[in-house]
């Protein structure tokens, strides 16, 4: 990870490694989950890496933050559920994956969406947490918070947001040390 202009830069790589170490904590937690529901789009690449250290099953909802008029909300409000995973969640161990806990509104909005399904546990496993004062709380419900990585409260500019993927990956390179 570099830092140019006040925003973070992480490679790919960087996130490969902040996901293994995310699984290893779960893992070394105890906590087996039968699934893990992925949140749209951001939490979509975290949860697939996370699939190759924990071998689970991925399901995935996708929040919206524009009404029917386009015209952005300042909470979401609107989840495109996936049918099936309303079905799949009651009396299982969840995990829900996302890349960034920022303002933690769709983390908690999500949770208490999946919780009316009688899930036998949530747990949510984010890459990034950004140290700041969050507009939301998770539900009580939720006793397992697992994170990558405590961040300061700076944009990040993800590999997969980048148009030019060798330019951004060369911008997330650690400064080479004299040796
Ligand atoms: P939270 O509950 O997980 O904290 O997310 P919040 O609603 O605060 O975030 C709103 C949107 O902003 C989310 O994207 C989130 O991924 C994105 N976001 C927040 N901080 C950063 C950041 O530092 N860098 C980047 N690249 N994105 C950030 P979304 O509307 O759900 O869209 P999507 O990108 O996940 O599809
Ligand atoms: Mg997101």
């Amino acid at each position: 990870m570099r830092k140019h202009g006040g925003k973070h830069y992480y490679g790919y790589g960087d996130i490969h490694r902040s996901v293994r170490k995310l699984a290893e904590e779960i893992t070394a937690s105890g906590y087996v989950p039968d699934l893990t529901v992925a949140i749209g789009t951001g939490g979509f690449i975290p949860a697939r890496i996370l699939k190759t250290y924990l071998r689970k099953p991925i399901l995935t909802v996708g929040v919206v933050y524009y009404d029917e008029n386009n015209t952005p909300m300042p909470y979401p409000t609107t989840v495109q559920w996936i049918d099936e995973v309303e079905k799949k969640l009651a009396g299982r161990r969840v995990l829900l994956v996302d890349e960034v806990d920022d303002s933690r509104a769709t983390l908690a909005y999500c949770l208490r969406e999946l919780l009316r399904h009688g899930p036998a546990e949530i747990a949510v496993a984010v890459i990034h947490n950004k140290r700041k004062p969050k507009r939301d709380t998770l539900p009580p419900e939720v006793k397992r918070y697992y994170c990558g990585e405590e961040v300061d409260d700076a944009w990040i500019c993800y590999p997969w947001d980048a148009h030019d993927i060798d330019e951004h990956e060369q911008l997330a390179a650690p400064v080479p040390t004299a040796d």
